[in-house]
């Protein structure tokens, strides 16, 4: 079989060359977008009178029966083909004949594929965006339900000071509601149609670049010819953005399969969300929080490929650039099953409330708050104040205790300074409430944020 661009050639291709050098097996993906772009290729070039319209006509209907060929399944898709580009121009070719040969005018397929790749990150980047909406909106629900959980706040995974459970999930809630905005700024900046810049250096067909690139939902066409055929940033950007995610949800995972051990017992997995084990009956395993921990593994791997695929590639478009597709579309996917498990996950968990309470009497959680009592109330400096509590801390090791459950005679023992009032300083609950300066913990303030993240969501 002759290739399209075989004109010079004498022999076939080597069957090991065809595997080799082939995309179709995976920029079939790519087939909407491919035809999208040819769609509007096809009706600029009709507008400037390059081609009739009748033929126009003609080939758009074309392109849109391959759209459904392909959709029904009834598509034959062949390696000899080499990609997507090139199969699909082959098959409107047999539809309409000679025409056919006309729809590669001013065009390369180095625009088009640039065209195509763009298009497919713009859309996924809106739906992942939408997803992480999802989420967020989730995480808020199961907040609002938890503004006065107590839950041991941590630094170093040590008990640090007292926190409420709502208070810990917004902290994820502002970590995803930034890949939100992130998401938004690459779609934004990436909103710029390489279609007509040809091959390399422009075409001198007199195209109109504002009419594909409006039909194709761009801002604007590109700048620069050379730049655009060779530009794989908004790749890169969203392999990034897809990695940072996942900077977070493996680190929203790592703690949903701590609390969920027999030594946290903080939330339950719903049966559905959870896995037994082969030979351990009595196990339930967090394997759905365990493997989005593990994604980031993979989607990082496919950020540091591109990096280094492309860095060093002389301009303009290099072969090279055919790697650009795969490792993209498995962050995708990679992406939008894990934000639709993991939302899933969150909303069926079950929160064991009593346990993270409980959770707060070991610790000394409120040892700082003894601190700033005897800061605030005895007028000691806070350093003197820092090693008086201390030797408090010892006493209540010592008594078997936790600091909130000391009386005030082993207090005033420790310190003659201290009186009543220190009691409510030591009260886990008072503590959490007392953190109300802005973004702090206490319900109050829990509440505000909560309500603040909403007005958020009502305006995106
Ligand atoms: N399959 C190619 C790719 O994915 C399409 C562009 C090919 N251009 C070329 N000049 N060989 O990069």
């Amino acid at each position: 079989m002759a290739k399209m661009w075989g004109g010079r050639f004498r022999e076939t291709t080597s069957n090991l060359l065809d595997q080799f050098n082939a995309s179709i097996p995976f920029d079939r993906k790519l087939y909407r977008e491919d035809i999208q772009g040819s769609i509007a290729h096809v009706a600029m070039l009709g507008k400037e009178g390059i081609i009739p319209n009748d033929e126009v006509d003609r080939l758009i209907e074309a392109l849109e029966i391959v759209r459904e060929e392909i959709e029904r399944g009834d598509f034959q898709f062949n390696i000899k083909d080499e990609d997507i580009h090139m199969a699909i121009e082959k098959r409107v070719t047999e539809i309409v004949g000679d025409i056919g040969k006309k729809i590669h005018t001013a065009r390369s397929r180095n625009d088009q594929v640039a065209t195509d790749f763009r298009l497919y990150v713009q859309n996924k980047s809106k739906s992942i965006s939408k997803q992480i909406v999802e989420l967020i909106e989730t995480l808020v629900h199961l907040a609002e339900q938890h503004t006065e959980t107590l839950i041991p706040g941590m630094t170093h995974l040590q008990h640090a000071q007292p926190t409420n459970f709502g208070y810990h999930l917004l902290a994820y809630v502002a970590m995803f509601k930034r890949d939100y905005e992130r998401f938004q700024s690459s779609i934004e900046r990436n909103s710029i149609s390489p279609l007509g810049c040809g091959a390399l250096a422009g075409t001198p067909h007199q195209i109109d670049r504002d009419y594909t690139s409006q039909m194709l939902g761009f801002r604007e066409p590109s700048l620069n010819c050379l730049d655009s055929v060779s530009d794989r940033d908004f790749a890169l950007e969203i392999l990034f953005n897809i990695s940072m995610l996942f900077t977070h949800i493996s680190r929203l995972s790592e703690e949903l399969i701590l609390w969920s051990s027999y030594e946290f017992q903080f939330i339950k997995f719903s049966d559905s969300y959870s896995t037994g084990s082969s030979i351990m009956p009595q196990k339930k395993n967090p394997d759905v929080a365990e493997l989005l921990r593990a994604k980031s593994g993979r989607v990082f791997g496919n950020l540091i490929s591109l990096l280094v695929v492309m860095k060093g590639l002389p301009l303009a478009y290099n072969k090279d650039m055919q790697e650009d597709k795969e490792g993209v579309f498995d962050s995708v996917e990679t992406a939008e099953i894990s934000l639709e498990i993991l939302k899933e996950s969150i909303r069926t968990l079950e929160v064991q409330k009593e346990n993270m309470e409980k959770a707060c009497k070991v610790g000394h959680l409120t040892a700082t708050d003894l601190a700033d009592y005897l800061v605030k109330s005895c007028d000691i400096p806070f350093r003197e104040a820092h090693f008086i509590t201390g030797r408090a801390v010892a006493k209540a090791e010592e008594l078997g205790i936790d600091i909130s459950e000391m009386k005030l005679e082993d207090l005033q023992e420790i310190d003659s300074r201290i009186e009543k009032d220190v009691l409510e300083y030591l009260s886990l609950r008072n503590s959490m409430n007392s953190r109300n300066s802005q973004g702090g913990t206490a319900t109050a303030e829990t509440k505000r944020q909560i309500e603040k993240i909403k007005e958020w969501l009502e305006n995106i």
